[in-house]
């Protein structure tokens, strides 16, 4: 029977796994408070001001939000100090990655991503025909001279997340200058700064102090971790001029909502919140390895607000065990990392819990 088909390239697209919802563990398991402790999100709630905002504007949901979202990028161009015109917004930056995927993927070009980092670059390069070439990791470091050696003439982009996930591993200063030099202009290198925020190594380097001279450099950033605010989906692209101009030209009308576009703006002059947010995430890191290094646990050292855990083999039974006590965390397995789990930090009561569990169910 004859029926409408879908790109071909479409077929092998790996699904995006999410974390398991507190939802399905309340239902399966009839646990009434589950602890997620597997997306990465931030445990204090979203910032009281984004709450507030988001009062102010409710009742304006019959309006259609600002394409442009003006003053939400005058906010984020005094937080990440560049200019508004090099900051587009996006419905979380999801959508930034999907947006240079379609504008500048045409089907065979080739898209370098790591191999072991967050699965939407995949995902999004795919499903606009890119070839993708996996380059290989030193141990849980992203690899610069293996992006290198896979760089050809059909390089259409470089997706790098600093710091990484699911690892949490950052590169340094030196390693960014390299690999922005190493990079050629006609190819676009996208540094994913989700969780730069996090970052405590003192060398750390963020490459939107290098687009002013690098016109293939985008930078990524999310409010969905350091603010708080995942569910209301708010992400930026920021890049030389041609390449956000390239972007808003496909970029749909009202892609972010009013809501996200108020609360993301108080969010970003909510530095109190931040400041906890930090403190929070470094004191339960801090605690986490304590505890890890208490029970032998390895663990990954982590530049973000999560830590990749090795178990062993046995993680895929602690990870069941963890979620029938109303503890998740982050099943490895989808991405090659079968003796893992990901844990993200929360409060320190959620944390005290997590290591209660995890050393009953060893
Ligand atoms: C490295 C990285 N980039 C981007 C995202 C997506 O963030 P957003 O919620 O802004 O779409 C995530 C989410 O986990 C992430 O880990």
């Amino acid at each position: 029977m004859k029926k409408p088909l879908p790109t071909s390239w479409l077929q092998g697209i790996p699904p995006y796994v999410p974390g398991t919802s507190k939802d399905t563990i309340m239902k399966r398991y009839g646990i009434a408070q589950p602890i997620k402790l597997a997306s990465n999100e931030n445990p204090l709630g979203p910032s009281p001001k984004a709450l507030e905002a988001i009062e102010g504007i409710k009742g304006a949901a019959h309006i259609y939000p600002d394409p442009d979202a003006a003053d939400l990028r005058k906010a984020a161009a005094a937080f990440f100090r560049r200019p508004p015109q090099q900051i587009i917004v996006g419905n979380g930056s999801d959508e930034i990655i999907d947006l240079i995927c379609r504008a500048f993927i045409e089907p065979g070009d080739e898209v370098i991503i790591p191999g072991c980092t967050f699965s939407y670059y995949n995902i999004a390069a795919l499903a606009c025909g890119a070839r993708v070439i996996t380059s290989r990791m030193n141990d849980h470091l992203i690899d610069i001279a293996a992006i290198a050696e896979n760089l050809s003439e059909k390089t259409k982009i470089v997706f790098v997340a600093n710091p990484n996930n699911p690892t949490g591993t950052c590169l340094g200063k030196q390693e960014i200058l390299d690999l922005t030099a190493m990079v050629p202009a006609n190819t676009l290198l996208v540094i994913d700064e989700a969780y730069a925020a996090f970052v405590r190594r003192d060398d750390f380097l963020s490459a939107t102090n290098l687009i002013e001279d690098h016109a293939n450099v985008v930078t990524m950033h999310t409010l969905s971790k350091s603010h708080g605010l995942a569910g209301l989906r708010v992400g930026f692209g920021i890049a030389s001029e041609p390449v956000t101009e390239t972007l808003y030209r496909i970029k749909p009308p009202f892609n972010v909502n009013i809501l996200a576009l108020k609360a993301g703006e108080a969010a970003l002059y909510d530095s109190e919140f931040l400041q906890q947010t930090l403190e929070n995430t470094w004191e339960g890191l801090d605690y986490i390895y304590k505890e890890m290094d208490r029970l032998g646990i390895d663990y990954v050292p982590s530049q973000t607000n999560f830590v990749l855990i090795r178990i062993g083999t046995d993680a895929p039974r602690v990870y069941e065990e963890l979620l029938k006590r109303g503890i998740i965390t982050r099943s490895m397995a989808s991405y090659g990392l079968g003796e893992y789990i990901r844990v993200s930090v929360g409060l320190p009561n959620e944390n005290r819990a997590f290591i209660a569990h995890l050393e009953e169910v060893l």
